[in-house]
């Protein structure tokens, strides 16, 4: 009777840790500038169907990214990484800018604005 307690406990304990939400980060609005910014260059690579790059509201393309943190991500998208140039071809995105565009892209479609 214990011993089979013990595998209902096991059990249940691993049903939970599968269940856990994916990482997601807190979908953001994007300011007017902000908005320019990702139309002139985020937007031509992670808002094109059959670009490599993950697109904007692909929750499934983004999740494995999101899991690395978002200072990882702001720091991958400034400096580059595989065939994303360094800084997003975004002469004048602030850290800032780049954290916001992220979390823009990052979130499910249906809260995305402006694009
Ligand atoms: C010229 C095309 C291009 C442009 C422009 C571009 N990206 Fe990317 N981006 C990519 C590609 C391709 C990848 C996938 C890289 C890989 O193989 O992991 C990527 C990946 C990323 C990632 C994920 C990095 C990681 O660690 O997994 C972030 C964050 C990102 N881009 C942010 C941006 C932001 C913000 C902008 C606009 C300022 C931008 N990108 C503009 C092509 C682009």
């Amino acid at each position: 009777m214990i011993q089979r307690l013990a595998l209902i406990l096991v059990f249940s304990s691993l049903i939970t840790a599968c269940g856990k939400a994916p990482a997601s980060l807190e979908p953001v609005s994007l300011t007017a500038a902000q908005t320019k910014l990702f139309e002139q260059s985020c937007k031509n690579c992670h808002a094109m169907p059959g670009n490599p790059a993950p697109q904007a509201g692909d929750m499934t393309a983004w999740a494995p990214r999101v899991e690395k943190g978002l200072d990882t991500l702001v720091k991958n998208a400034i400096t580059g990484i595989n065939q994303m140039p360094a800084g997003g071809m975004c002469l004048t995105c602030t850290p800032q800018d780049f954290e916001a565009l992220i979390r823009h892209m990052a979130a499910p479609a249906a809260t995305q604005q402006g694009n």
